[in-house]
Formats: structure tokens, sequence, C-alpha cells
């Protein structure tokens, strides 16, 4: 249908409502009440973490903090990450750029192959997805970036080059703050054996997603992403100045306040269970608006493909019972495939 071509396409063709496609049961709306869902727009300082304290005398305090914002939050916000403020600008103005291409270009890049070094695509999950969602996305698989990088885009001419750069510095990122979450679940110790985990997550994968969210005639009506959770280990977002990104804290939606060069992070399915659930991988959904476009780039960190993902042993103990079954992502990779994406149901189907 015309709705397969993204949301860009069709603002390009001059709409002034929400296609039907798009309109949301009332109960799914933004602005639906929902138990003690407040309507009024809430949002959230989430807690912070100072990255350049965790190298400093400060360490025990930050993994202090880190741990606190992982157990009660399932996110926070990374100041002083140490990426140069050039490659994320980079970044975003590639991103922004590639969405702005005529559409035939950008269409090369659609395909229903999962595994596809690059994926155009709209909506959540546009081939079965019964609403649409008011989003198109550009996915870059980077595992490893050498072997994808000639199946990237070619155009913007300087995309490969800016989202090359960019996935090696949030690799690095994701490796140091993996380091420290290890560390903060009190996994980290002198032995071999722990230095083979550190050594996993280096061969992890890694997913980029620019995501591309057009200004909404309509946005009562609609969601840029619905109700999900990352299915990985890390996720280390970067959006722009435009708010969206909405969390659920305390059984509310609340608005993530973006803060300029900073990341949020949150934790995915795989790190709840690998912490036996004591790290909480937490519902969110992205907002969109009538006055502004919004962009945001995901760089979703998980485990090799053909790792099993479990309950760390050393955090199962009398106290604290095993969680979940073992897990792999070819179970979850089917799993999304064949269920709406609604609410945490992977996880309660682990447990
Ligand atoms: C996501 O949930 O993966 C994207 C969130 C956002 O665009 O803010
Ligand atoms: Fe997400």
């Amino acid at each position: 249908s015309r709705y397969q071509k993204g949301v860009r396409h069709l603002c390009d063709s001059g709409i002034t409502k929400v296609p039907r496609k798009y309109i949301l049961p009332i109960s799914d709306r933004p602005n639906s009440f929902k138990g003690d869902q407040n309507a009024e727009n809430l949002s959230i300082n989430l807690p912070i973490i100072d990255f350049s304290q965790l190298q400093g005398p400060n360490r025990y305090q930050v993994l202090n903090s880190l741990a606190k914002a992982c157990e009660e939050y399932g996110f926070f916000q990374l100041v002083n990450h140490g990426i140069a403020n050039d490659a994320i600008v980079k970044m975003i103005d590639v991103g922004r750029r590639f969405f702005e291409l005529p559409f035939d270009e950008r269409a090369k890049f659609m395909t229903a192959d999962m595994y596809s070094p690059v994926r155009y695509g709209t909506s959540f999950n546009q081939n079965k997805d019964g609403v649409f969602c008011w989003r198109d996305f550009l996915k870059l698989s980077c595992n490893p970036v050498s072997e994808v990088l000639s199946f990237w885009p070619s155009s913007p001419v300087d995309l490969r080059l800016a989202a090359v750069n960019y996935s090696k510095e949030t690799k690095g990122l994701y490796l140091m703050l993996m380091e420290a979450i290890l560390e903060s679940l009190g996994l980290v110790g002198a032995t071999k054996e722990e230095s083979d985990s550190l050594k996993e997550f280096e061969d992890g994968s890694q997913l980029m997603v620019v995501n591309c969210y057009p200004s909404c005639p309509e946005p009562d009506l609609t969601l840029g992403m619905p109700p999900h959770s990352d299915y990985g280990l890390l996720t280390l977002l970067l959006q722009d100045e435009v708010r969206g990104l909405q969390i659920q804290h305390e059984e509310k939606w609340v608005t993530v306040e973006p803060i300029p060069n900073s990341f949020v992070v949150n934790v995915g399915d795989h790190l709840e269970i690998f912490s036996n659930g004591r790290y909480k991988s937490v519902l969110h959904r992205v907002l969109v608006n009538s006055s502004n476009s919004r962009i945001s780039v995901a760089s979703l960190h998980s485990l090799p493909v053909e790792t099993i993902v479990k309950p760390s042993p050393k955090l199962i103990n009398e106290a604290n019972p095993r969680l979940y079954k073992d897990t792999d992502f070819a179970t979850f990779l089917k799993y999304i495939s064949s269920c709406e994406p609604k609410s945490k149901n992977f996880l309660q189907s682990r447990r």
C-alpha cells in the first residue's frame, strides 16, 4: 500500500489530516486516561551519570548511582561521555539529510530481511502493524563494520564516514559502560572467567537505528513508536532538541527532557535477564508533534547473536532465585515477528 513508502513520503505528498491507517484506538492514544495516568504532560529529569567521574576517585559513588538508576528507572542520562561533539553533530546531520533524499534513493534500501546489513522502513514492524506509527527509519548493522560498510548507503556522500566513526565511538563508550555495569552488579573480580565474559561483550552485535519522526498534523491520534522495550543489553540514544521520548515510570508516561550533548542510556531485555531482574528493561514510546520533525539515533548493543542469554550464576542464590529461562536471538526474533509490540510479553515469556 502507499503507506509502506513511509511517513516522510506521505508528508511530502501534502496531507493536512492523519490518514486512518495511523489512527490509534482511543485507549492507545498519547493522552488517554489509563489507570491513574495523568493527562497533563509530565516530564522527568532522569538520573544523571557523569561519565568523566567514573574514571576518577568518585568511581564508587558513581557506580552506586548507576545501580540505583538501572534498578529504579531502567534509564539514565550520560553526560561528559568523552565522544567528540563533531562526531555526534555529523551523525545527526547526515541522518537528517538521508531522509531528505528523493524517495527513490531511500527506497533502494527497503527490504523485509531482518538480517540485512541495511534496512530502510517505516512504522514499528511495517509487515504486521495493523495501525502504523508515525516514523521512518534507517537501520545499519555493524557486525562487523568492515564487512557491511559497502552495503550502507553511499548517498549522502559523507554518510558512511560519519556512521563508521559514530559506530566506533559508541561501541567504545558502550564497552566502558558495560564494564561499569558489571562492576555495579558486583561481577568484576580478578578471575579469568570474568575477563572472558568481557571479551564476549567486545564481540557483541551492534545495530544503529536512525529514526525520523516528521511533524504530524494531528499528533494526539498517533505515536512515533508504540510502547516497547529494547531487546539487547544497553541502548545509547542520541536525541535532537525536540521532545518526544516517554518512559513508563511509577505507572505513568513521563517525557524525557532532552539534555544537549548527552546520551539517554537504557537497560534492555537481555540485561534484565542477565542481572536476574535487578536492572529493569523499561517500556518506552515516542510522541510526535505538529510543529517540529524529530531525529534520533539509537545504538543497540547486545551479546553475539549465537550467545545464550541467561541470568549470571553469581546473581542467583537462595534469596534471589533464578527468574528467567535461557533465551537466544533466534527465539527472540521469532517472538518479535509473531506478535504485536504491545507490552513486555517477551520477558514474561522467558520467566
Ligand atoms: C527507541 O525507542 O528506540 C527510539 C526512541 C526515540 O526515538 O527517542
Ligand atoms: Fe526503544
